[in-house]
């Protein structure tokens, strides 16, 4: 227990929080929260309060806090080697045995797994095996990609460029050029409301096409996106929407990199989000799940024509130039192994499956008739509520009034977290996977709870 009365001051005057109001917090408007444990699903602070984790972290935390199998692995990979690197043909047991149990879950056309740190770094690396890709076969051109609106692919300057939320480009002089952001597959938000879901993913396909044929197919490299669009507002696609997409792509010879950091390793009940959404990438990233983000880790799978595109360059050009020092860090790696075991022993993606369903269920039960609830949609194990001004239309709030944050404030009184999405008034909820449907309930009650003390039963 964390006793010492420093703290909150040191906190203020010297740690640089990450996606953090500088300014509010330094001058102590914003509470600072310091967690000191966790058991399951829920976490505590240093005051001794519990809350239950709808949002298991960043929707990374999948088999929940405190497993031991995890930390026992961590601890034993640490005594033993705790470090060596993975240059020049170096591995650990873990790193190749993980390598492998990823490739036996992901889609068959899978080859190898490259591993980096983050959800950004991975991306990054991803974006470089495009460009060397078109080196290696002779197009020097192909080098754009496409990205959506509202997409997340991390904050660094390439992955914050493909980043489509206004708040990781505004002052940071992003995106940069060669990234393209096309139409995001949000139904709910269709400019045209007489379209159905069908009608609106051929318009989102003719909207890509539209700009493939305007910048030149032999200038574009790749198409970037989530499965399940995540942090834009926890967007399932709309239907026919992946076919459509996946149809222009191979039209016009563009690589598909799908971004699995949210949805590989279970969070949609199934292995991974391309399997779930009938996707054929080239290249997958994954991070959070693959560790539950008991230490830090995520890979770039490179599909097998990928690799033998990848072998013939550096038969040609010489050895591969890209590495990290903490590449496959062997504490990372041997965390990774124990936690996609602890996933097959304990059936998470099933329970993420069921569950997820059942909480899905509850919360359009519970809140689906109130007046300022537009929307309700979740897959596997996420789920989101869009608070609108008016159904009809639907009319938005004004960013202003915060009022999904005020809700989720309000929640978190009740002791439950969920998370105030980016962009737009859209609560998620992204539990661990191991949610139990009396926990589920808990976060419905609070949801209801809330959202009536914010918004009252009726509209005004
Ligand atoms: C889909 C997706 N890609 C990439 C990232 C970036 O990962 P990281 O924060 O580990 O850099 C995230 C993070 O939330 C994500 O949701």
């Amino acid at each position: 227990m964390l006793r010492n009365d420093q703290l909150s001051q040191w906190d203020q005057d010297h740690f640089f929080h990450a996606s953090t109001h500088l300014g509010q917090f330094a001058r102590g408007e914003i509470p600072n929260r310091i967690i000191t444990g966790g058991e399951g699903v829920y976490i505590t602070d240093r005051d001794d309060n519990t809350f239950l984790d709808a949002f298991a972290g960043l929707y990374c935390v999948n088999v929940g806090y405190g497993r031991h199998e995890i930390s026992d692995a961590i601890a034993a990979q640490a005594n033993e080697l705790s470090y060596y690197h993975s240059y020049v043909g170096h591995g650990t047991e873990a790193s190749i045995t993980l390598a492998k149990m990823i490739i036996d879950r992901a889609p068959e056309s899978m080859s190898r797994v490259y591993f980096g740190l983050s959800g950004s770094d991975a991306n990054e690396t991803n974006i470089k095996l495009a460009w060397y890709y078109n080196n290696v076969l002779g197009r020097p051109a192909k080098k754009k990609i496409i990205s959506r609106w509202r997409g997340y692919h991390g904050s660094g300057l390439i992955t914050g460029s493909l980043t489509g939320l206004e708040l990781f480009h505004k002052k940071f002089d992003l995106p940069l050029n060669n990234i393209l952001h096309t139409e995001a597959p949000y139904y709910y938000h269709r400019a045209d409301r007489s379209l159905s879901e069908q009608a609106f993913s051929t318009y989102c396909a003719e909207k890509l096409e539209a700009m493939i044929l305007e910048e030149g197919p032999d200038t574009i490299a790749a198409f970037i996106g989530e499965p399940l669009l995540g942090t834009g507002g926890l967007i399932p696609p709309p239907e026919g929407y992946w076919a459509a997409i996946q149809a222009v792509l191979k039209e016009y010879d563009i690589m598909l990199i799908a971004d699995e950091v949210v949805t590989g390793f279970g969070r949609l009940g199934s292995a991974f989000g391309s399997t779930h959404y009938a996707m054929q990438p080239d290249i997958m990233t994954i991070a959070k799940g693959l560790t539950s983000a008991y230490a830090p880790l995520s890979g770039s799978i490179v599909s097998d024509k990928v690799w033998q595109v990848l072998e013939a360059g550096t038969d040609e050009f010489g050895p591969f130039g890209h590495g990290w020092t903490y590449s496959a860090h062997p504490i990372c790696v041997a965390a990774g192994v124990a936690n996609l075991t602890l996933i097959d022993k304990l059936d998470l993606v099933s329970n993420a499956k069921h569950t997820g369903a059942y909480l899905n269920k509850a919360m359009k039960a519970a809140l689906s008739d109130h007046p300022n609830v537009g929307d309700i949609r979740g897959d596997g194990m996420l789920c989101a509520v869009e608070l609108v001004a008016r159904k009809d239309e639907p009319r938005f709030f004004d960013p202003a009034q915060k009022t999904a944050p005020s809700v989720v404030a309000a929640m978190l009184r009740r002791g439950v977290i969920a998370r105030a999405m980016p962009q737009g008034d859209i609560i998620g909820f992204a539990p661990p996977l191991c949610l139990s449907e009396s926990e589920a309930d808990t976060i419905v009650a609070a949801t209801q709870a809330s959202v009536e003390e914010v918004l009252g039963k009726r509209s005004p």
